[in-house]
């Protein structure tokens, strides 16, 4: 007996040495990532390379089941985890538990000048994906805004390049701490919906560099993302997703990424370009449901047979194949195949507050005159809400970052729910707009049909309003097509539905009004001089109508500042002024760097409110502005310090922005450009010193001619604001 076990043991132990032995060095991961891809490329065959390369269903693509190599998985989008489509449609695959949290839009989190709160969204938001088992997250999107047109605005994070990288990086670094890799998209110049398969953008190289590219190189460099989106549109004549000048020269060559090309969905079209320029992954293809459908469509996929029939043909060969194959292998290593990666959570009471976190700090208080918020129990017992957007569902629609959430709570319920039995809350819809709730079968399930006239809708509106001690009219835009939505761009800057005339309308009934502003984009407020006050809510997810009313009641004090401008008017906007927004076969950014802010700057265009704006219940007072230094060489840097104290009788935060003017430069410049934030937060009375360091790389420009970041010696001033149109000082430094 006492034998027998023995060697049994002793067999079982020759089996584990033997086991360990034969381990294949991919498996190992005590072994160098690079050893390992190179030993499980080694073992893969041609056709298992090729079905690497492309879908094998809507969110999928194949790994090597031989081998063990998992599946990839992808998932929208950039504010939640996408329900589960069927297999090759977007029609819902009918799970019931894929309800997930909807986060704040990227609008919203980039208006909270908080860093921290980008690792709270992504920690969160990647928590969800790892938990429904996607190893890539379809975002963050990262698109600079060009125009208020632009239907996606709503998913990126505003005008800024240095903003948005800011805060993409944060958001990158934490998603990936859960084995998801961030998908940063759209790369690049996709800044319209207008035609977005086959505009060719025309922009010149220091837009290019200054403006549309930053943020991308932050989420590269700084950020380390695993993989990257191309965009739909063209640019020097050739698809955004094969284009050799910014895969290849500019993603891999200048900035070094070690990570996967994954094509936006239907985006690819063509093999040749596909193959040679830096692409690795193709999806949506022929399949993309919207346009036109090919059952077993896969195969056909530009990267699939066609691919392999040049490699056996000898037309091509497969050095770009392998190529392709390691930034998919490095994506699995990263991901699906990392041992230590964490099990995730999904649809969380915790990620439900982080969302309503973030949204109370995104919300930004663009006007109080004479103090009218926050609501007074005291003044105001009887609350009039007016508008659709009170009650409407913005978590469905939108395109593909379209979400079935959990829960979602609409501005009129977070509202009731806060005013209890101290105030009385009364409702009037004032105008239908969208009645519809359905986004490729995920439906809203509210009934929105109203048989009413829009006279008699307005009769009631205005009963209410002057039966009330203040009126919130909550409209804005929507996530349907012409709106806030993917596809299409707006029409216009103002207000759909006819809600100017209602708001005027409104204000003189009572002009204790306040308008909230939903959407995700700059819109028209040819009635501003009317209304006292005026809230930016932006898309808020599941816990909207909560983060709403806790800074309407003053729970939380506004600290949200504005990441683009509000203009006027239309042409007040720099794509707008030269009539160069949407363009045709091609757009021309006939503007170059001078976008957003630096174009109201350089022409002296008053905006409506300005970018880097936000107000709050309290007050504070910026003093001793300095900087350690008074000149710096080429490889020194300099610390500006200031003072900020609330000076108000509530706690508040306070975004201290930094400004950089050239005085004197060889090339036109902005008047200014941000180049530093910090978000500081203090208590009635407390003080504060905020520190902004910066370096040479914050005062160059990009030399178009010599291909290079030129930081030219001479004076510049750096500004302390609170806004880009609220400096509160400045100094002067030399570079020598
Ligand atoms: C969008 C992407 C999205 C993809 C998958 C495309 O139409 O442009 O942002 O990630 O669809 O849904």
């Amino acid at each position: 007996m006492t034998r027998k076990i023995i060697t049994a043991c002793l067999i079982l132990l020759a089996f584990n040495a033997n086991a360990q032995q034969s381990l294949p060095l991919y498996l190992d991961d005590a072994k160098p990532v690079e050893q390992r891809i190179e030993d499980a490329l080694s073992r893969m065959t041609t056709e298992e390379k090729i079905a690497m390369i492309h879908a094998q269903s809507k969110f999928s693509s194949p790994g090597v089941k031989r081998l063990g190599i998992p599946e990839n998985w992808m998932t929208d989008g950039p504010h939640g985890i996408r329900s589960e489509v069927r297999w090759d449609e977007w029609e819902q695959a009918g799970w019931t538990n894929d309800s997930c949290i909807a986060f704040p839009a990227l609008t919203a989190l980039s208006s909270t000048w908080n860093r921290d709160l980008a690792t709270l969204y992504g920690k969160s938001l990647g928590e969800e994906a790892r938990y429904r088992n996607k190893n890539v997250l379809l975002g963050p999107g990262i698109n600079m805004y060009r125009s208020p047109l632009n239907g996606r605005n709503f998913e990126y994070m505003g005008e800024d390049p240095f903003l948005a990288g800011e805060m993409v990086v944060p958001y990158i670094k934490a998603v990936q701490l859960n084995g998801v890799a961030a998908c940063v998209k759209h790369f690049a110049l996709n800044n319209q919906e207008t035609n977005r398969h086959g505009v060719n953008v025309i922009v010149d190289d220091r837009a290019l560099y200054e403006i549309y590219l930053p943020a991308f190189k932050a989420a590269v460099q700084k950020g380390g993302a695993w993989a990257i989106m191309g965009a739909y549109n063209k640019y020097k004549g050739q698809q955004a997703c094969h284009n050799e000048y910014l895969l290849q020269d500019i993603l891999r060559k200048e900035w070094g990424f070690d990570g996967v090309v994954v094509a936006d969905w239907g985006g690819v079209h063509n093999t040749k370009e596909a193959i040679f320029n830096g692409l690795d992954m193709e999806f949506g293809t022929w399949t993309d449901g919207l346009t036109w459908g090919k059952s077993n469509a896969y195969d056909n996929y530009y990267l699939a047979v066609p691919y392999l029939k040049m490699i056996e043909s000898g037309e091509v060969g497969t050095k770009e194949l392998d190529e392709k194959v390691r930034n998919i292998l490095r994506l699995t290593f990263r991901t699906t195949m990392n041992r230590s990666r964490p099990f995730g959570s999904f649809a969380t009471e915790e990620h439900a507050l982080a969302g309503r976190k973030i949204a109370e700090e995104g919300i930004v208080l663009l006007k109080n005159k004479n103090a009218l918020l926050p609501i007074d129990a005291k003044k105001h017992k009887r609350i009039a809400v007016i508008g659709e957007n009170a009650i409407k569902m913005m978590t469905v629609g939108g395109g593909s970052s379209s979400l079935k959430a959990l829960y979602e709570v609409s501005p009129l319920d977070g509202i009731k729910k806060r005013a209890g039995k101290d105030f009385e809350v009364v409702y009037a819809r004032g105008y239908v707009g969208d009645a519809s709730g359905d986004y490729n079968g995920v439906v809203s399930g509210q009934n929105l049909k109203d048989s009413r006239s829009a006279a008699e809708l307005k009769a009631e509106a205005l009963k209410v309003a002057k039966d009330a001690d203040i009126v919130i009219f909550i409209g804005g835009l929507n996530k349907s097509d012409l709106q806030d939505s993917e596809g299409n761009d707006r029409k216009g800057l103002e207000l759909p539905y006819g809600q100017d005339e209602l708001i005027s309308a409104i204000a003189k009934a009572n002009t204790n009004i306040i308008f909230l502003n939903i959407s995700g984009n700059a819109v028209a407020m040819p009635w501003e001089k009317q209304v006292p006050a005026i809230v930016q809510g932006w898309f808020l997810g599941t816990e909207a109508g909560n983060a709403i009313a806790s800074v309407l009641f003053g729970d939380a004090n506004p600290s949200g500042k504005l990441t683009f401008t509000f203009p006027i008017a239309l042409k007040d906007n720099a794509a707008h002024a030269n009539n160069a927004f949407p363009g045709g076969d091609e757009v021309i950014y006939t503007e170059s760097i001078f976008t957003g802010y630096r174009w109201h700057e350089k022409q002296n265009i008053k905006p409506l409110f300005p970018f880097g704006h936000g107000l709050s219940y309290t007050t504070f007072k910026y003093s001793d502005i300095k900087a350690d230094k008074a000149s710096i060489g080429q490889n020194e840097t300099v610390t500006v310090s200031v003072k900020v104290k609330n000076t108000g009788k509530r706690s508040g935060a306070e975004v201290v922005q930094l400004y950089v003017a050239d005085l004197k430069s060889s090339l036109p410049r902005p008047v200014k450009e941000l180049k530093g934030f910090d978000k500081v937060y203090l208590k009635a009375g407390e003080e504060k010193t905020v520190t902004i360091t910066i370096d040479k790389e914050d005062l160059s420009y990009f030399d178009d001619k010599k291909h290079d970041w030129v930081a030219e010696a001479g004076d510049f001033e750096l500004l302390v604001g609170a806004s880009s149109q609220d400096i509160k000082g400045k100094v002067k430094i030399t570079l020598r």
